[in-house]
């Protein structure tokens, strides 16, 4: 198919940016890198104009300080860069569940222009936006323009996130590559939190794992399982070792038996070589993957997540420090729902003991306890005390399920550090839960 008449540079894309429209990027690694990074030039002819993203990896011009009569950002997602950007006073936090966050976006406002990665087309003209199909293909549906990075350097993958060219209005021609996290060697308080996990973890299972340090090193835990699959929000690169080394198959699964499905994919770049052209990954629409009834249909479902903070009564802080938020909900509570919907299923949330964090006055690093009282003035509760199950630290592992109040303190102050072991009872007393 010859698209040299739908290609244009990314100066000329963001000319199309007019007062007030409302654009949407990619997800993550599958954001329209080039364009936003030029969108700073047409700063001087535009205002009102916002800007839908979620977990950006890059960090764009227009969302400097200099920029700000002229740009929003929403964010579904904060990373690093929302959360620097977030000081300039025009930046503001979309409050979502992922499998919700196209649907419930496109109801409440219209979409001008969506911008996204993609790879390279096919024969027949198809391109696959890649890295992720979180929401883009909904948005791309509804957005009046529709312009698209080609990249040699994004994995073509499968699922439901194929597009002809035809549904495209404008190409640019990128050649950056996509975004990696690092991937660390799990730490001895990794190893533990992995062991107390795996113990549970039976052959045939099938997995989510979250996005966070803990979760991906929990993955080097379950080495010696048999047979496990993948029903995942976040494809992460633990996953794609576990399923080279063979012990993720997805044959024992009940859903899309035979492959791993997730909704993004972000990792190492071996990871994207992985994904690329392999017909044992589905991504698939985030709407119906992260969706907790969905979830739930694959029996043996586990999920593991992390959180920052989580109260004596059960309630996960998972986005936020105090007031100020860090990241999102993002799926943690589609997948914790979604694995306890399952037959036979069960969701952790694995934190350390402790934090080393900044003391506000000193500006000293210090050592604070995870496992709180209560949580921080303005915390937000991502994972409510209803829909918690096992919490997992370094020291131990624990099962909320079912258990009142006074058992919980009991409960949650045992896999608490030790050396905060006293003062947390103390404090529940205090409080009179226990
Ligand atoms: N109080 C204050 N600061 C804290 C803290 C606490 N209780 N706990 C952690 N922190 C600080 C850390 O010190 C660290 O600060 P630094 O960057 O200055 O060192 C920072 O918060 C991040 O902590 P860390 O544990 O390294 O975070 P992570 O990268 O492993 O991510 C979450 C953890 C919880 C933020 C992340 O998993 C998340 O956003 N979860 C919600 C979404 C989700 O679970 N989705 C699931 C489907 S993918």
């Amino acid at each position: 198919m010859d698209i040299s008449m739908k290609k244009i540079t990314a100066s000329e894309a963001v000319k199309k940016v007019k007062s007030g429209m409302m654009i949407v990027t990619g997800l993550g690694c599958a954001e329209g890198r080039d364009f936003l990074s030029q969108l700073h030039t047409v700063a001087d002819e535009v205002s009102g104009v916002t800007v839908t993203n979620c977990l950006p990896m890059s960090d764009p011009d227009f969302m400097k300080k200099e920029y700000k009569n002229s740009f929003y950002v929403d964010g579904w997602f904060y990373s690093p860069a929302l959360r620097k950007a977030h000081q300039n006073g025009n930046i503001s936090f979309i409050p979502n569940h992922l499998h919700l966050a196209g649907i419930k976006r496109l109801a409440h406002v219209h979409t001008d222009i969506y911008v996204g990665a993609c790879s390279m087309p096919d024969k027949h003209g198809y391109v696959s936006l890649s890295l992720s199909n979180t929401y883009e293909k909904r948005v791309i549906e509804e957005a009046d323009l529709v312009i698209l990075e080609i990249n040699p350097n994004m994995p073509y993958t499968y699922g439901d996130l194929e597009l002809h060219l035809d549904e495209v209005d404008y190409v640019i021609e990128s050649n950056y590559l996509p975004a990696e996290l690092p991937d660390t060697e799990p730490n001895e308080k990794d190893i533990a939190i992995g062991n107390n996990i795996a113990s549970q973890i039976n052959d045939g299972d099938c997995l989510q794992l979250g996005i966070g340090g803990i979760p991906n090193a929990v993955a080097s835990a379950l080495k010696n399982k048999k047979d496990l699959g993948v029903h995942t929000e976040m494809l992460t690169t633990g996953l794609m070792k576990l399923a080279k080394l063979g012990v993720v198959t997805n044959k024992r699964k009940t859903l899309h038996k035979g492959k791993m499905v997730c909704t993004f994919a972000m990792g190492s770049r071996e990871l994207y070589e992985f994904i690329d052209h392999n017909p044992g990954v589905a991504i698939l629409d985030g709407a119906y993957t992260n969706d907790p009834h969905v979830i739930g249909l694959n029996d043996n479902m586990v999920s593991i997540n992390t959180t920052l903070e989580i109260d004596l009564t059960g309630q996960c802080c998972s986005e936020s420090i105090g007031s100020t938020q860090f990241s999102g909900t993002g799926g943690q509570v589609d997948t914790a729902v979604g694995a306890q919907n399952a037959k036979n299923g069960r969701s952790f949330i694995a934190l350390y003991s402790t934090a080393m964090v900044k003391n506000p006055v000193t500006g000293e690093r210090e050592e604070i306890s995870k496992i709180v009282p209560q949580l921080k003035q303005g915390a937000v509760v991502t994972l409510s005390r209803n829909d918690v199950n096992y919490v997992v630290t370094e020291y131990g592992m624990v099962n909320l399920k079912g258990t009142n109040v006074r058992e919980r303190v009991k409960l949650l102050i045992s896999i608490a550090h030790p050396k905060f072991r006293a003062e947390l009872l103390e404090q529940a007393k205090a409080l009179g839960i226990v």
